[in-house]
């Protein structure tokens, strides 16, 4: 991120009108040399807020707010500083001055932005004109969307047939190219300089940065027999679905003050929030939640609430959220958990209940260490004193990730409580090192997240130790392949080896078909389509295959190279350690299981 230049900071209040910047957000009235308002940071019937133009600086003689255009924009637009500056000099009509020495900012990502503003502005267009609209404006009507909100959200309309976005923006062949790298337009296979439009005939939610501007979009299907129900922008240089919420812009900037974080699942939970009255309430788009949203979210506010359907992937993805907090977690930070009724999400749910009900859901949200307890529990027979052992041994797994000491330690002694123990035995167990760890590890570091929305739950094979990311790796190599097919013919080796990982997990089969697939239509130049074509009739196989297809990861064919041999030689690994571990543990006697370990070290283990 760039430094701004501060002699430019000190500068700033100096040229900005107070006035004009806070009366576009708080109305305010002439009194004497004076402005007055009712204080927008706290509740009055009596107007005490005031500015004092000449000062350019604000005051609250009720709650004692006060500082100047940048202060008060910090804290009524829910903004950290630089981005509160930035704020404050556009509103103003100046450049902002960055630092020399800091990276300049690159002059295309300017360009990307403001071409994203034009085509969210033609989206909207669209919704208000297209000869089309009817279906769009019946459909958004249905679910309850106001003008207002529609207008809130900028809600806009991807107009059917395959080419409106291009011929409005196909004069100028810059323009094209722009259009195809943010992923709205693509290329023809075979038909050089022809296009079309990746977003035909649905709803668009375009996606803001927390700064406001346009980065990406997601597009819904306006009839259910559509698929995919959700098409999102694939990676660009300035989107990454990894790092940006949907909603945040919205929620810093509808909402007085932000006591706590919704964390939802879809764009439209967030819009039917809002409408409900609910505004701090943000949506993943499509992925887990990672340690960046995590991060940016406790910039933002000191409770975050995760908020997942009561079925199982909404408790997978909740389980999810959990092991990505848990390292995370600091002074100050709560994060809890709001599982809704199974088959309800927020938006079904705010419509059905009154607001009152859905805060008071809100308010019951459980704390990570009820739900960490909880899940735990869930997955053994915890009556049992072999239950409440291995309870122990799995809590410990999790809690030692907690690395807030004070936090740490209350966990521990939930645990005491929870198994009926003192705090000194328990602790004393959760100092001992790992036995495991002393034989061949199977922890590898945590992976991003990716294609990971639909996921097991619980861990389906309990003994089995697949590694902590046999599923994540299988689903990103398999997002690989669908968009770089060649990865299948280009190393003769691929093959051989998926297939070494299939003859010992079954589960490697859908990759190894895949490549097989991609490998038979070889020469040509091969769409999704027809690499995923033998699957049809696997109903779900297929779905998640299409869902895969959808998330396109922004690589060149060089680095898609390197991400898929790395997943594979990670895959491998993870095998060979597995069954070496089970090697070890079937040896009966320890001189059994010395001399297993000596031959795994000379590497001459063999499958019986
Ligand atoms: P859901 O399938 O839970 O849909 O997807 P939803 O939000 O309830 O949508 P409605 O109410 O039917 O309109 C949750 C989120 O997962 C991503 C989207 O971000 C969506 O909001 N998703 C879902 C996709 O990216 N693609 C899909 O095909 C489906
Ligand atoms: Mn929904």
């Amino acid at each position: 991120m760039p430094f701004i230049n501060n002699d430019f900071i000190n500068d700033l209040s100096n040229q900005v009108d107070i006035v004009d910047l806070i009366n576009r957000r708080v109305p305010l009235k002439k009194a004497g040399k004076d402005y007055k308002a009712c204080c927008p940071f706290h509740d009055e019937k009596t107007p005490s807020f005031t500015v004092v133009a000449d000062k350019q600086y604000y005051h609250c003689f009720g709650c004692g707010e006060n500082g100047s255009a940048i202060d008060f924009v910090m804290k009524y637009d829910h903004l950290n500083f630089t981005e509160a500056v930035e704020v404050v000099a556009s509103e103003s009509g100046i450049s902002v001055v960055y630092d020399q020495n800091a990276q300049p900012v690159d002059p295309k990502i300017k360009r990307y932005r403001d071409l994203m503003q034009k085509v969210s502005e033609f989206y909207q267009y669209q919704l208000k004109n297209s000869p089309a609209k009817n279906k769009v404006v019946t459909y958004a009507k249905n679910r309850g969307i106001t003008g207002k909100i529609a207008k809130r959200f900028d809600l806009g309309f991807a107009p059917p047939g395959w080419s409106g976005l291009f011929d409005h923006f196909k004069q100028d062949l810059e323009v094209v190219k722009d259009l195809v790298e943010m992923g709205l337009l693509v290329a023809k296979k075979d038909k050089q300089g022809e296009y079309y439009d990746r977003f035909r005939d649905r709803l668009m939610f375009p996606i803001h940065n927390a700064k406001g501007d346009v980065i990406a979009f997601g597009g819904r299907v306006l009839s259910e027999k559509d698929k995919p129900k959700y098409l999102n922008s694939p990676e660009t240089p300035i989107f990454h679905k990894s790092k940006e919420l949907y909603g945040l812009h919205h929620a810093r900037k509808h909402s007085h003050s932000i006591d706590y974080i919704l964390v939802v699942e879809g764009y439209m939970d967030v819009v039917a929030l809002h409408q409900g009255g609910i505004t701090s309430t943000v949506a993943t788009l499509g992925t887990a939640t990672t340690p960046q949203h995590l991060q940016t979210l406790s910039r933002t506010t000191d409770t975050i609430i995760f908020c997942f359907d009561g079925d199982r992937a909404g408790r997978a993805a909740a389980w999810k959220a959990l092991q990505i907090t848990l390292p995370i977690i600091k002074t100050g930070l709560v994060v809890k958990f709001l599982f809704l009724p199974d088959g309800e999400d927020p938006d079904t749910l705010v419509k059905k209940e009154s607001l009152k009900d859905f805060e008071v859901r809100i308010e019951k949200a459980h704390t990570l260490s009820k739900f960490l307890f909880d899940h735990v529990k869930a997955e053994l027979d915890f009556d049992t004193i072999e239950g409440k052992t291995l309870f122990i041994e799995k809590a410990k797994v999790l809690i030692n990730q907690v690395t807030y000491d004070l936090y740490h330690q209350q966990l521990i002694e939930g645990v005491a409580q929870e198994v009926g123990q003192s705090v000194e035995q328990v602790k004393k167990v959760f100092d001992q090192q790992d036995q495991s760890s002393q034989m061949p590890s199977v922890d590898e570091p945590p992976m991003p997240h990716m294609g990971e929305h639909f996921s097991d739950f619980p861990p389906s094979e309990p003994i089995v130790v697949q590694g902590p990311n046999a599923k994540g790796l299988r689903s990103k190599m398999i997002t690989l392949l669908l968009n770089y097919p060649s990865l299948a013919y280009e190393n003769n080796t691929v093959e051989v080896r998926v297939r070494g990982l299939k003859k010992i997990d079954k589960k490697f089969e859908i990759l190894l078909e895949l490549v097989q697939s991609a490998q038979m239509i070889e020469e040509h130049d091969i769409t999704q389509e027809e690499l995923i074509k033998p699957f049809k009739n696997k109903n779900t196989i297929y779905n998640r295959l299409n869902q895969l297809c959808i998330m396109e990861p922004y690589l060149s064919e060089t680095q898609a190279k390197e991400e898929f041999l790395g997943a594979l030689y990670t895959c491998e690994k993870q095998q060979k350690n597995t069954q070496n571990k089970a090697f070890i543990n079937n040896a009966s006697t320890i001189e059994e299981r010395k001399k297993v370990m000596e031959n795994i070290q000379k590497g001459k283990l063999k499958k019986k």
